[in-house]
């Protein structure tokens, strides 16, 4: 019997040609698995896993654009080049199969050093200011001419996501990765139209970007963004206090094409602006929805006890309530929700959920292989 009180999940989410059976998004996660940066039949396999367990929709791990230092880990899948692409042809084919949907998320790591290898590109690291970190060098600033390549390579992605098939194409602006670098003051010190003292000037390349992609793609296909206030350099750094910045950040991507903020918090159920409507109050990804009026995707420790930057150092969580999630989706706080670790280690979490059986949690042992 389908417990009652889950029903806010379960209910169909549509947005231009996306169509979607309940709200549930797996979050994307890198893997390190695809050899030579080809996704392969386990790849196929672990993502075709997620859908017949009744993902709503599959955001695959971060894949990069067809730019030299573009990645930062050797397992990491490429967005482009005839092999990678058919990898990734067979990826979408298993997921219609089981009948879900999928997007790529089309990434660039900037001057990020992975924490799993100590593999660098051949090419050199490439970031907006050559910084990592305030006042920390990593990198070359990037040329006029290569901004203008990356925007392509970005545009490119999207083209062949929606050739291929996938179902919509989500871009990584979060994180402290390449764009969020554009984004954050504390990596971008540019005095060119690239930088600024304000956020909106900081987002010009993240609208560059989307626009780029808008116009590749057309009208009709969804693009989802991912943004974080949080970058991994620095957990308490905020691009937005309060909500009219927040409203110079995002506003202006919305304009350029973006039809979906992935709003990444690493607790879903922490307020953005506690000061305005207390500690109940809207999280980022609400926030985000009343300021620009886009449709937004939350995350972030969804029904487990710990967060997420733990899995790295072999943490596990153990499973717990889904009543704060499901209050705030009643309340249409945020239109869907993403799911990360719990969808590693119970490819069936959403029929689990669905049916009312108890939930498993994240064993971090589960981020050994692709099963
Ligand atoms: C193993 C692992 C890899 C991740 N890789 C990515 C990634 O490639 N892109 C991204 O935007 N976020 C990545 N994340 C963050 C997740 O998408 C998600 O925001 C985070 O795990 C919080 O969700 P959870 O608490 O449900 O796990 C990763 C998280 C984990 C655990």
């Amino acid at each position: 019997m389908p417990s009652e009180t889950t029903n806010a999940l379960f209910r169909p989410f549509r947005l231009k040609s996306l169509e979607l059976k309940n709200r549930i998004v797996m979050a994307p996660m890198t893997r390190s698995m695809a050899p030579n940066g080809v996704p392969g039949a386990a790849n196929a396999a672990y993502y075709r896993r997620r859908a017949e367990g009744g993902v709503g929709l599959i955001l695959s791990e971060g894949t990069v654009i067809d730019r030299p230092a573009a990645r930062n880990d050797p397992g990491i899948p490429f967005f482009h080049g005839d092999e990678a692409l058919a990898g990734w042809q067979a990826v979408i084919d298993e997921v219609h199969a089981a009948g879900g949907k999928m997007a790529p998320q089309i990434w660039h790591v900037g001057s990020v050093k992975s924490f799993l290898t100590k593999w660098e590109p051949a090419a050199g690291i490439e970031s907006p200011s050559g910084l990592v970190a305030p006042a920390t060098l990593r990198g070359d600033a990037m040329s006029e001419e290569a901004i203008a390549d990356t925007v392509a390579a970005f545009a490119k992605a999207a083209v062949d996501a929606k050739r291929l098939g996938f179902d919509t194409v989500e871009i990584h602006g979060a994180h402290g990765y390449l764009i969020d670098q554009f984004f954050w003051s504390g990596t971008n010190d540019r005095a060119d139209r690239w930088g600024g003292a304000t956020i909106r000037e900081r987002s010009r390349f993240a609208a560059e970007v989307i626009a780029a992609m808008r116009e590749a793609v057309g009208p009709d296909y969804p693009i989802i963004l991912r943004v974080s206030q949080w970058k991994q350099q620095d957990f308490t750094a905020r691009l937005a206090e309060t909500p009219d910045a927040m409203t110079d950040w995002l506003a202006p991507l919305v304009e350029a094409g973006v039809d979906i903020l992935h709003c990444s918090q690493r607790r879903f159920w922490e307020p953005e602006f506690p000061e305005i409507d207390g500690e109940e109050g809207l999280n980022f990804a609400g926030w985000a929805k009343r300021l620009t009026g886009a449709a937004t995707i939350s995350v972030g420790s969804v029904a487990l006890s710990g967060d997420f930057m733990g899995a790295f150092g072999g943490e596990s969580s153990t499973s717990a309530g889904l009543d704060r999630l499901i209050a705030r989706m009643e309340r249409d706080e945020f239109d869907l929700i993403a799911v990360g670790r719990a969808l590693i280690s119970d490819p069936d979490w959403p029929r689990r959920v669905k049916e009312g059986e108890a939930l498993k949690g994240f064993d971090a042992a589960n981020l050994a292989e692709l099963a």
